[in-house]
């Protein structure tokens, strides 16, 4: 089979996004602005009630981005100097920053074939000094969230959740950020549910961490305008609550189209025994997956990424190419060889809103010519 035409497909096109939205976007940025409600207003209250209600859990803090998301819930969860924090090194650097930035020293292990935090793995890195697991839900898929509250139950462990790709992914039912003691989502423009911007928030069901999270993201500001303790300034714009409440009540049919997406995907690449696609959307009865990525294992990658390129068509290496660990400046001095070998080969195609079916056919159809191509010069 050959990819008959030259077409461009970018990895991500923001332009596209927001001109598909330009009316509404535009109505929401006058009335906001024509209420000049700019910090902590009506619109971020109501962004917060229905994001806790999405998830299920009993409250939503907006915060500045969901690196600060983590931090803020690792701080209200009194984690700090002395203590040890796992997390799975195949995340964005963000997740160990949180960690770094309470003074507790980031563990980093092994991910499993799915890409997600191996359980195995945790409990064999927990020592005297592990407070928590902060399991990345990668790609919007969950964790394994029963082998990892066994864990944390086990060991008396905390579990922060890092769900900046998976709102809306499901474990066994429940959504992602409603496992753990807090999580946090982001809303960076390419996420699923994305704002014009930076923009994140705390999920959790503990009044005690709402209520710091709640001082804590405004500078330590108590009810009454009081400065009771150190803070932070990091509030999500309510400009972008407003956008993200809009966006939120599409929110599923967003979900669907990108599962669709996906099954297209699984159905182009099943067949090219180089590649190894993630699980498709109904695999597995345990996962509802949301598709933030779409992650695959590819032979020669390096090649295939510049065949791709030759062609138009877009893709990504994950974190720019390196697990977390795998930076020797940050001093994170571990080795581990399952996700090493892994980051030789994983590769991200593009997976949003602006692609049709057929693109998605046509970038599968490209990556069966290039193994048909390179077996043949091979013979
Ligand atoms: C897994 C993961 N954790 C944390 C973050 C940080 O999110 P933010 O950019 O909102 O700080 C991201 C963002 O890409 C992410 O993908």
């Amino acid at each position: 089979m050959i990819a008959s035409e030259t077409r461009s497909i970018p990895f991500f096109d923001y332009p596209h996004l927001f001109r598909s939205e330009e009316q509404e976007l535009t109505t929401i940025f006058r009335d906001v602005g024509l209420r000049g409600a700019f910090i902590l207003q009506e619109d971020l209250v109501l962004f917060e009630r229905n994001l806790a209600s999405y998830v299920g859990v009993k409250y939503a803090v907006g915060v500045g981005n969901a690196t600060d998301g983590l931090l803020l819930a690792l701080r209200a969860a009194n984690i700090g100097r002395g203590d040890e924090v796992i997390f799975c090194s195949h995340t964005m650097v963000a997740t160990a920053a949180a960690i770094y930035f309470t003074g507790a020293t980031p563990i980093a292990v092994e991910c499993g074939a799915d890409h997600l935090m191996d359980p195995g793995a945790v409990e064999a890195a927990v020592t005297r000094r592990t407070r928590a697991i902060l399991p990345t839900h990668l790609n919007g898929r969950t964790a394994d969230m029963q082998a990892l509250d066994a864990i944390a139950r086990r060991y008396g462990l905390i579990v922060i959740e890092d769900a900046a790709q998976a709102l809306g992914s499901r474990f066994q039912g429940r959504r992602a950020g409603s496992f753990g003691a807090a999580a946090a989502f982001s809303f960076f423009p390419a996420k699923t549910l994305g704002c014009l911007g930076d923009g994140g928030a705390i999920a959790t069901n503990s009044d005690e961490i709402y209520q710091r999270v709640i001082e804590l993201r405004d500078h330590g500001r108590g009810p009454d305008g009081e400065i009771v303790s150190w803070g932070l300034n990091s509030r999500l714009d309510n400009l972008q609550a407003a956008i993200l409440d809009y966006r939120l009540a599409s929110y599923d049919g967003v979900i669907e189209r990108r599962r669709a997406l996906a099954a297209c995907y699984r159905s182009g690449l099943q067949s090219i025994k180089e590649i190894k696609p993630p699980p498709g959307p109904e695999a597995n009865s345990d996962h509802f997956d949301c598709f933030q990525n779409y992650e695959i294992e590819a032979e020669r990658r390096d090649e295939l990424r510049a065949w791709l390129q030759t062609r138009l068509i877009g893709s990504a290496l994950p974190w720019g190419g390196k697990a977390v660990h795998q930076w020797p400046r940050l001093g994170l001095n571990a080795r581990l060889p399952y996700t090493e070998a892994l980051f030789e080969s994983v590769l991200l195609l593009p997976l949003n809103l602006s692609l049709t079916d057929y693109d998605v056919r046509h970038i599968c159809i490209t990556i069966q010519d290039f193994y048909q191509t390179s077996r043949r010069e091979r013979d």
